[in-house]
């Protein structure tokens, strides 16, 4: 079964074979590259059918793909790239082959084995793979990170621009940055910034239905309407302080003066420890690999179905801290 279809409660596009291989595989072919020096190694899924119907040659085994491969793209989940890579692509890659990351994760903490004569770059999007896609569709490009971790043919950086020229990326600009930069955003963001701010929407949304709001008023006003959703985009335009010169001279006073009273010495705290004490040492891909293997299961026993289902639970039960504290003390 397709792991991703275990996934419950969120929709995916099924359509694509991979997020980021479907769009960055057609980019490639629409600059230029032909189609019969494209192959994609793919396992017997819906994704190898997708690849199939959309033209492209599909090998099952990918040792007999990295055989043939002279820059392979690793472009499947990061938490099945060290086994996959490793135990199956690597024992029949050339010596001289090019590896095109498109995350630092696994190089960063070290899990992919190369040989020395093999150029390792990072080329990766600051996009979804449908944004890879359409941007270039439109003739517009998208950031990407860009970088030369193992330089073994001496002309790695030629190669990692090549790369993201060929994908669309130079258009919009590629970022000189490296596995460990792009590694620590990442997963700095994943697991400091966006729990925090999924944190004070639920948090919000308490305080405020207590106050009498309605479920409807709320969900509308809080990010239904796409208000969200639009200032980052006007963020991205102007910047995030400049941006608020679109709002109201009441809005702009009340979030301007407010954030200022914010010291934000206790989240600064909570943040260095989530980016030296799990991602930088380490620890947080450790566990990660622990669990590894069970998101490919079904039901409960996938921790991620788990945690969609424990999450859900707790926006339908918060209670603004002021009830609990009145209700037990
Ligand atoms: P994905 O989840 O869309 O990958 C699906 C592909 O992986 C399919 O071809 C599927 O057949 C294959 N696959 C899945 N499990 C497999 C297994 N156990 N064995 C063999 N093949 C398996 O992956 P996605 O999201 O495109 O990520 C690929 C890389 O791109 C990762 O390094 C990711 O960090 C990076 N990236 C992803 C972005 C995104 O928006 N999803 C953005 C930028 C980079």
């Amino acid at each position: 079964m397709d792991p991703k279809h275990t996934l419950e409660n969120h929709p995916i596009d099924f359509d694509r074979f991979g997020n980021q291989g479907a769009a960055q595989a057609q980019n490639l072919r629409d600059s230029g590259i032909p189609n019969d020096n494209i192959l994609i190694a793919n396992r017997e899924d819906s994704y190898a059918v997708d690849a199939k119907s959309r033209g492209f040659k599909v090998e099952h085994d990918f040792g007999k793909a990295g055989a043939v491969a002279d820059v392979l793209f690793l472009l499947i989940p990061d938490q099945v790239q060290p086994r996959v890579f490793n135990e199956q692509v690597a024992p029949s890659l050339k010596e001289t082959a090019t590896i095109v990351i498109a995350s630092g994760y696994n190089v960063f903490y070290k899990l992919l084995n190369f040989q020395l004569k093999q150029d390792v770059v990072m080329v990766a999007p600051r996009m979804i793979g449908s944004s890879v896609r359409s941007l270039y569709e439109k003739g517009k490009g998208f950031p990407c990170f860009v970088s030369v971790e193992q330089d073994g043919s001496g002309n790695g950086l030629h190669t990692a621009l090549a790369l993201a020229r060929a994908i669309g990326a130079t258009r919009a600009g590629a970022i000189s940055s490296s596995a460990r930069e792009e590694t620590a955003m990442d997963l700095f963001a994943e697991q400091a910034l966006w729990p925090n701010i999924i944190m004070l929407f639920r948090e919000a949304f308490s305080v405020l239905k207590e106050a009498g709001c309605s479920d409807e008023a709320l969900c509308y006003e809080m990010w239904m309407s796409k208000e969200p959703a639009e200032i980052f985009e006007r963020a991205a335009e102007d910047g995030f302080i400049q941006q608020l010169k679109h709002h109201s001279s009441v809005s702009q006073f009340g979030q301007l003066s407010g954030a200022l009273a914010l010291d934000g010495v206790a989240t600064r705290q909570h943040f260095k420890d989530i980016l030296y004490n799990q991602v930088l040492n380490g620890k947080f891909c450790e566990e990660f690999s622990k669990i590894e293997a069970d998101l490919e299961k079904d039901g409960s026993d996938n921790p991620l179905n788990e945690l969609y289902r424990k999450s859900e639970e707790r926006n339908r039960t918060a209670q603004p801290r002021e009830t609990e504290n009145a209700e037990t003390g």
